[in-house]
């Protein structure tokens, strides 16, 4: 057990595969190299006492009465995950924690898994808990599910927590395993933030995964990972169910085939499945914006970019190119331009590289 800690747990970009993981299909993702640091520290008072510089607020709330917080929301996450774990039998005391970050809040690059994941892992470290990877993500999924009350699936923790540099990540959601998929040097990650928030507690993102239930419930199977695209045509579903389901199903087929096209060094070929996934989330998903459109849009007649598509939950928060390295500056200034002279608004912009996950610092 160590009296004090340093956790770093970065944010996540979804490249391929919108709304699948909880269908338990694919997803390929990345950890970007922005994250949530926590200094944490050991307190003698069974009290969890959180701060955060982002906001310049801190909360102290007793081990034995831990609940959600309406006016100090911010903390829920920490709060979430403490809870958690001690609701599942780990051993674990008062506790001072620091959080910094600079990942931006609402861009849909999941600064709140970062956030449970470096808590988690602040914990593990002070106070010697046992558990693996993949448990690690899932406990702060369930935070995030029963504290929070957001339905997401495991993407955003368990890319957080698998992250590697260079490398993308195949996450396959039935069996719960990843692998690795080598991004080729050449190409670059591009995220561009439309400026309008994305607020995944609002509740389009719980209705879209009822529907994906209720379409697999109507096909008789346990989840969309089961379904075909034929199957879809063939069995009476209304309207809406099924193009929500014509999405995940579509989402699950291109990450594979973007796999493929990874490992045989076609980039425009998996920059034409993104493209393709960003149609299927504003024709049949409808998780776009106007705004994500004209990025999107934009992205496809800028040379140098390869695809372009919403990430993450959708609804606002960013999309994410993968452009041809080098290119950046240039693309950038382009599309940011054309961006405010057709919206008014103004994007931002990250370059970024498939980078490590959540660590240790000290
Ligand atoms: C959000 C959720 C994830 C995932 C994506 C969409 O990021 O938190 O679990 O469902 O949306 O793919």
């Amino acid at each position: 057990m160590s009296e004090t800690t340093t956790t770093f747990a970065p944010g996540r970009v979804e490249i391929l595969g919108n709304h699948t993981d909880y269908n338990l299909g694919f997803v390929l993702s990345a950890a970007i190299h922005l994250g949530v640091t926590i200094e944490a520290s050991r307190l003698s008072e069974e009290i969890l006492e959180i701060s955060s510089e982002t906001n310049q607020r801190s909360i102290s709330i007793e081990l034995s009465n831990l609940r959600p917080l309406t006016e100090d929301a911010w903390a829920n996450y920490p709060v979430g995950v403490i809870k958690v774990l001690l609701a599942s039998g780990f051993r674990l005391s008062g506790m001072r924690l620091n959080i910094s970050s600079d990942l931006p809040l609402g861009a849909g690059l999941s600064s709140s898994a970062a956030l449970e994941v470096a808590t988690a892992l602040a914990a593990k470290a002070l106070f010697d808990l046992e558990f693996e990877k993949m448990r690690l993500a899932q406990l702060c999924q369930k935070a995030e599910n029963e504290f929070v009350g957001v339905q997401s699936g495991l993407l955003d923790q368990a890319s957080s927590v698998f992250g590697k540099s260079h490398q993308l990540i195949l996450l396959d959601f039935l069996n719960v395993t990843v692998e690795t998929v080598s991004l080729p040097a050449n190409a670059s990650l591009l995220l561009l933030n439309s400026g309008v928030p994305h607020q995944l507690t609002g509740g389009e993102y719980n209705e879209r995964r009822k529907q994906c239930m209720l379409a697999a419930k109507s096909l008789g199977i346990k989840s969309l990972r089961d379904a075909t695209l034929a199957q879809l045509e063939s069995v009476p579903l209304d309207e809406v169910t099924r193009r929500r389901a014509i999405h995940v199903v579509g989402e699950s087929d291109r990450v594979l085939q973007g796999v493929q096209a990874l490992r045989s060094n076609r980039l425009q070929a998996f920059g034409d499945l993104m493209f393709a996934s960003h149609v299927s989330s504003q024709i049949n998903f409808e998780n776009s914006t106007s705004y994500l459109d004209v990025l999107v849009d934009l992205a496809r007649k800028t040379p140098g970019v390869f695809g372009s598509r919403l990430t993450g939950g959708g609804f606002g928060g960013s999309t994410v190119s993968l452009i041809q390295a080098g290119y950046a500056n240039e693309i950038v200034r382009t599309i940011s331009l054309e961006y405010h002279k057709m919206t008014g608004a103004n994007c931002s912009a990250i370059l970024t590289e498939p980078s490590e996950g959540a660590r240790i610092l000290s």
